[in-house]
């Protein structure tokens, strides 16, 4: 079944979805549903080469696209990204907070900088984000979505980087939904689990074993972006008028099972800690 037996494909007919990390991944796959449901696209990103794969993509299902090299952790740039959006398209309906970034490594291995470089590009970003569309989305009394994730709320081993970074995301989105309702503005976050062919189950794929993580989701198989996708499209039309400040978790109930058995197939490739442990 496609997500368009279901949601009208004018559903966000001059519409405008501006998606931080627009070029790959999760939030490509975002972008895709919104293009075929009649959206204009913006996609800010750090690699031109993929913001342009991306938006041949976006065009060919129709969707009028804007693309901007942005890197999230310097506002003056996302800032100019909005601006380039607003003059293209008008004021954005929906932001797409979904820049992240990911490795496994100890936390005693994990220098500062390493740390500081996922919370910058996961927090500081989706901050970033926000504040540079907050007066777009005040004209449009429109939407954010943070990509969130099951680290937010389960401590992963090796991931404390990423649990610090998107259980901020979490905060965050809260706090927003609580001080922009009186705008009109309304804050959601989407936690997908394990989507297939993205860059985030790849580097944690291929660490623990695909089979690993298939053994933590009660649906036994890994999503697809069109259901994380269909899911954004949900919370941003009129069908989420309702909704602010929820967490809702796309996960094949991956959540619910804790992260027991990713930590021990990662214990078992990790090199050994310096004193054997
Ligand atoms: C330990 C590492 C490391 C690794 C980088 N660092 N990779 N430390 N193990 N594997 C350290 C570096 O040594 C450096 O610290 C610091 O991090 C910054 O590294 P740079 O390479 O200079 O940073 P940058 O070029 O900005 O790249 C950012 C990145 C990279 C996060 C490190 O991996 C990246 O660009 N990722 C983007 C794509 C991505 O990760 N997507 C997946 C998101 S999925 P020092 O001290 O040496 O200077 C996701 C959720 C998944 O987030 C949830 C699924 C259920």
């Amino acid at each position: 079944m496609s997500f368009l037996d279901v949601l009208k494909p004018g559903l966000f007919t001059d519409r405008t979805l501006f998606v931080t990390g627009g070029g790959s991944g999760i939030n490509l796959g975002i972008a895709r549903v919104f293009a075929q449901l009649g959206a204009n696209i913006t996609i800010c990103g750090r690699t031109e080469a993929k913001l342009s794969s991306a938006a041949a993509e976006l065009s060919s299902l129709g969707a009028q696209v804007c693309t901007v090299v942005a890197d999230v952790r310097d506002y003056a740039a996302v800032a100019e990204a909005f601006g380039a959006s607003e003059q293209r398209f008008g004021p954005v309906d929906t932001v797409v907070c979904g820049a992240a970034g990911n490795f496994v490594a100890r936390a005693e291995d994990l220098s500062a900088n390493g740390f500081k470089t996922v919370v910058d590009i996961d927090l500081l970003g989706s901050f970033n984000a926000s504040r540079a569309g907050f007066s777009q989305l005040r004209q449009s009394k429109g939407c954010l979505i943070f990509i969130s994730a099951a680290q937010a709320y389960v401590p992963f081993a090796y991931q404390a980087h990423v649990g610090a970074a998107k259980a901020g995301v979490d905060a965050l989105m809260r706090n927003l939904a609580l001080e922009w309702g009186v705008y009109g503005i309304r804050c959601n976050s989407v936690a997908p689990g394990p989507i297939e062919g993205t860059e985030g189950m790849k580097r944690l794929g291929e660490v623990s074993g695909r089979d690993t993580w298939t053994s933590m989701i009660p649906l036994g198989r890994y999503g697809t972006t069109d259901e994380v996708g269909a899911i954004v499209a949900v919370l941003a039309s009129r069908l989420g008028a309702y909704v602010t400040g929820a967490q809702v978790l796309v996960d094949g109930g991956q959540g619910l099972t804790g992260s027991s058995a990713f930590n021990q197939a990662v214990a078992a490739v990790l090199p050994p800690t310096t004193d054997g442990v």
